[in-house]
Formats: structure tokens, C-alpha cells, sequence
């Protein structure tokens, strides 16, 4: 094992799809985004196909994310040269008669769109084909009996802080206030080369089997504890869950930096019980899953409030003290600290933050 101050000066494996925004703000405004130090452009082109270049204009090396759209290109605001999704120069507005195109290309990430993210991928793109890898899928997404709700994660803190923090389920004792899950016991653990799922079982308060069960969302006193398997997954780089049949919960890694990680957490609670429900037509069932949308957004805000303030202050602690020694008794956090280090690149990969 590593010892602790290794893990948090530890990079990331490009070679993995990243979601970095959400589907819904992606338009033909571009955004300026950042991936492990890499500065990505992403731009929704007039035809609405997402594309990701490298954020810098090979021109005069201002950020691209500055200009705007135009076609399926992406042009400058300093000087208007344009950028096609390839990262190569398509356009010069002042080019006199003899002069040629600048052959000029900058970095074109691979982008899919899936799920209601834009997902972007880093590494080696010949990797890629090799592999045949793809994002992490959330069925639930699109799923009728799904409701969602989203919450961004913006943490002052190396991105093993808050995976640990996802593997470790006895913290449901920070969230008590929100009732989440309680007693979590350490059944099994799985520990593969790019994986770590922990099974434990924990006591749930919610069980969401009848139309009024909607009800314990708002009057605590209808809830029971019961206990139900809490299943936590790290299929690097990204964090899958399961408490029993009714919630589903995911997070999506983007670390910035070594110092700052980005991530979106998405809690899908589900409706497969109620079967009166699956026989309404399917407009109806659409329109009951976009109007709930959100529902727990309260609860999901208010978990994400706690988590960061614990991260951001083991963040500050371990800059003050890198070499005072934490003390770990759940041997899912030894595992999850060992893919870590199994994904990290072999050179630093740490960019300056
Ligand atoms: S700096 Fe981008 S076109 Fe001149
Ligand atoms: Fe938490």
C-alpha cells in the first residue's frame, strides 16, 4: 500500500471517458472547462453536435472558449480565425490572394453524448478504438420509472478525499440530519484491477412501495428503519451505488486538479412498484417522471453541503501536515487508495495548480 501523502499527489488516468458538463447547458455558447490542467473548449455546433478542442488559439494563444460558433466551427474572438471540430484552421477572414491557410491544428477530443452528459475523452484516442471502451452508462436516465435529481460536487480537495468518502458508508452518521442510511456493515468487497465494489447492509429509512410512501419524504415520523444491501462501486473513475430496490445513486468524476475535483452526483429513486403506474400511457408516464425531476434535490444539495466541508478540511490538513499519518479501519478505503495508484500514471502527472 502507499502511504497516505503518495495517494493525494496522485494523477489520473486520461484513458477514460469524463463527463464534463451537462447535456442541458452545452449550447452554442462555448464553455471554458478544465480537465487534470487540460483547458477544453466545448461548443454545441449550429447543427447541435458537441465538440470538444483544446482551449487555446493556436493564433496568439488566447483561450478559444472566448469566441463563438459558427457553422461547425469554432472562431476566435481576437482576430476571427476559425477551428473546425478536427482542431484544424478552416478559416482566415483577412488571408490575402497568395496566402495559404496557417496549417496550424490544435487538440480535438473525442465526444459522446449520453445520459444528459457530455463526456469527453482525455487520453490516447488510438486507445480508444482499441478498446472499444465507452462512458459509463445510467440506464435510469431515460427509464420511465426512474426520477432523477442531480447535484455538482465542487470540492477544494484531491479527488481520492471524496471517492473514499463515496466507498465508506459509515459516514451516514454526518447525515443523520437527513435521515440517508444508518449502521452500515462491511459484508464483502470485490477488488479487481479497475474496480473496488464494497457490499455492505445499512439501515434505510425509506422504503417506497406504496403511492403514500411519498409521504415519508416529508413527515419523518411514517419512517421505518429497515435493513436493506447498500452496494458502493468504484468503477474508476466514476462511483455507482445501489441502497436495495428503490434508490440508485452515481457519481461522475471531472477533477480539475490535484487541489480541486469536480463531479456530479445523480440519485435516481425509482417507481417499479407501483405497477398501476406502468399501465398509464407511456405521454403520461413522461410527463409524471420530467415533473418530479428533482425531488430530492433538498436532501441531495444538503449531503453534498456536509461531505465538502469534511473533504475541504482533510484537504487543508494533509497541506499543513503531508506527513501526519491518518488512521484507516475500513479496508474498502485501502482498496479503492490501491486502484488509485494502479490508474495513476507512472511519471507525476501532476499539473501545477
Ligand atoms: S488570437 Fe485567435 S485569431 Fe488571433
Ligand atoms: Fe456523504
Amino acid at each position: 500500500m502507499l502511504p497516505r501523502r503518495d495517494i493525494r499527489q496522485l494523477g489520473i488516468n486520461l484513458n477514460h471517458w469524463y463527463a464534463l458538463v451537462r447535456s442541458r447547458d452545452l449550447s452554442q455558447t462555448p464553455l471554458a472547462v478544465v480537465l487534470w490542467g487540460e483547458a477544453i473548449a466545448l461548443y454545441r455546433d449550429e447543427t447541435g453536435q458537441a465538440h470538444a478542442l483544446e482551449d487555446r488559439c493556436p493564433h496568439r494563444q488566447v483561450k478559444l472558449s472566448h469566441g463563438a460558433v459558427v457553422g461547425t466551427s469554432l472562431e476566435c474572438a481576437y482576430h476571427a480565425w476559425q477551428f473546425d471540430p478536427q482542431g484544424n484552421c478552416a478559416a482566415v477572414p483577412y488571408l490575402e490572394p497568395r496566402q495559404k491557410l496557417p496549417t496550424c491544428k490544435i487538440r480535438a477530443y473525442p465526444v459522446r453524448e449520453q445520459d444528459g452528459f457530455v463526456w469527453v475523452y482525455p487520453g490516447d484516442a488510438s486507445l480508444l478504438v482499441a478498446q472499444d471502451d465507452a462512458p459509463l452508462p445510467l440506464p435510469e436516465w431515460d427509464h420511465l420509472n426512474y426520477i432523477a435529481t442531480v447535484a455538482t460536487i465542487d470540492c477544494e480537495a484531491h479527488f481520492s478525499f471524496l471517492i473514499e468518502n463515496l466507498m465508506d458508508m459509515h459516514h451516514g452518521h454526518l447525515h443523520r440530519g437527513f435521515q440517508a442510511w444508518s449502521a452500515a456493515v462491511l459484508e464483502h468487497l470485490e477488488e479487481e484491477r479497475d474496480r473496488v465494489a464494497a457490499h455492505y447492509t445499512a439501515q434505510s429509512y425509506y422504503r417506497i412501495d406504496k403511492i403514500w410512501s411519498i409521504a415519508q419524504l416529508f413527515f419523518p415520523a411514517l419512517r421505518q428503519l429497515h435493513p436493506e444491501p447498500l452496494r458502493v462501486s468504484y468503477a474508476y473513475p466514476n462511483w455507482t451505488s445501489s441502497l436495495g430496490q428503490d434508490f440508485k445513486i452515481y457519481c461522475l468524476f471531472a477533477p480539475t486538479g490535484p487541489t480541486h475535483t469536480r463531479a456530479y452526483l445523480i440519485h435516481f429513486v425509482s417507481l417499479e412498484a407501483f405497477e398501476r403506474l406502468h399501465k398509464l400511457p407511456v405521454k403520461f408516464r413522461r410527463f409524471v417522471k420530467n415533473s418530479l425531476f428533482g425531488a430530492a434535490q433538498t436532501m441531495l444539495d444538503g449531503l453534498v453541503r456536509e461531505d465538502v466541508v469534511m473533504l475541504e478540511e482533510e484537504q487543508t490538513a494533509y497541506l499543513k501536515h503531508p506527513d501526519r499519518r491518518s488512521y484507516e479501519l475500513n479496508r474498502t478505503v485501502i482498496a479503492v487508495q490501491r486502484l488509485i495508484a494502479t490508474q495513476a500514471p507512472q511519471a507525476s502527472s501532476v499539473p501545477e495548480a
